[in-house]
């Protein structure tokens, strides 16, 4: 006879038929407490996190409305950067990147129109003081629309619509000057939410994929799943089902990389072509397996 699962082995998903208000709460705690001892490079293109920050130091401010979940940067800084390498944030608001940066040991500067961290040098990411070619690294995130009141600064992007092309108009001076101010072969983050408001979807991260596909060439898109957010309570889940939509779940973290005509052709050599391999004792004709630009081809 089967044997009843105790309430200890039931699994600690979410019910959504019936979740309490608090109901990510109580699962959110659950995860924490992985984290906590856990700080690892993601090997998936999806990213949950719990908590805003990690480790003994707080990262950025996480009171500060669209605070970036730290660990985010950290995974970006760990593989696309070495010690003592520059990292930039042009947004960079309450100082996540900066707080990040420094425990690992590169270089920062971070900008903002309206800093709101002691080391964020007041700055229009549309003109950056830099010069060309001169940063390792680069991570954006960006207002997603007018959804955030950051602060009174007339120039700040978050005061205009993404319903407004302007919107992308603007952006897009960001991603030139990123472009301009990063070295060959070096990678831009930028994380981005799509929105939906008075029943009007606006795909912001495929526009702005579009927009920083004119400059650089992609790495990869990873999600990452939405967290803390005040709509995030049971009357509003109740509110998506009852009235047909659905809150945001997750946000796009696009990474790009800046081309640098050298870096194609060290991928070309690089290329393997492996034409076949042995597997276990069966005479079956043996399946190829092509690996381009170090990669090896998968579907699905
Ligand atoms: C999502 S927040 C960034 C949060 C930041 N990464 C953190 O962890 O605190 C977006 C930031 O963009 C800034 N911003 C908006 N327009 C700007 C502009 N033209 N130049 C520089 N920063 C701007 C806002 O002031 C805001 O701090």
């Amino acid at each position: 006879m089967a044997k009843r699962k105790t309430k200890a082995e039931k699994p600690m998903l979410p019910v959504f038929g019936d979740m309490p208000p608090d109901g990510f709460t109580y699962q959110v705690s659950e995860v924490k407490a992985t984290y906590e001892e856990t700080l690892m490079l993601e090997a998936t293109t999806l990213w949950d996190y719990p908590k805003q920050s990690y480790g003994k130091t707080s990262k950025g401010n996480n009171k500060y409305p669209g605070v970036t979940p730290a660990f985010i940067i950290w995974n970006l800084v760990q593989r696309y950067t070495q010690p003592g390498d520059l990292v930039v944030d042009p947004m960079a608001g309450s100082g996540t990147t900066i707080d990040v940066c420094k425990e690992q040991g590169r270089q920062v500067i971070g900008y903002d129109i309206a800093p709101a961290h002691p080391e964020v040098i007041q700055n229009d990411a549309r003109n950056v003081p830099l010069e060309d070619n001169s940063v390792d690294m680069m991570f954006i995130d960006s207002p997603y629309s007018d959804n955030i009141r950051y602060s009174d600064n007339p120039d700040c992007i978050g005061k205009i619509s993404c319903e407004d092309e302007r919107f992308f108009e603007e952006l897009e001076k960001v991603a030139k000057e990123a472009y301009r101010i990063l070295k060959p072969g070096k990678v831009l983050g930028w994380l981005i939410g799509d929105q939906w408001v008075k029943k009007k979807f606006t795909p912001v991260g495929f526009k702005l994929y579009q927009c920083l596909s004119k400059y650089f060439e992609t790495v990869d898109v990873v999600c990452v799943v939405r967290r803390g957010q005040s709509s995030n309570t049971g009357l509003w889940y109740n509110r998506a089902r009852r009235f047909n939509f659905y809150l945001r779940g997750f946000k796009y973290l696009l990474i790009m990389r800046k081309p640098d005509s050298n870096s194609v052709q060290k991928e070309e050599a690089r290329s393997v072509k492996w034409a076949s391999y042995e597997r276990g004792k069966t005479k079956r004709k043996k399946p190829k397996l092509k690996m381009e630009s170090g990669n090896i081809a998968t579907s699905g």
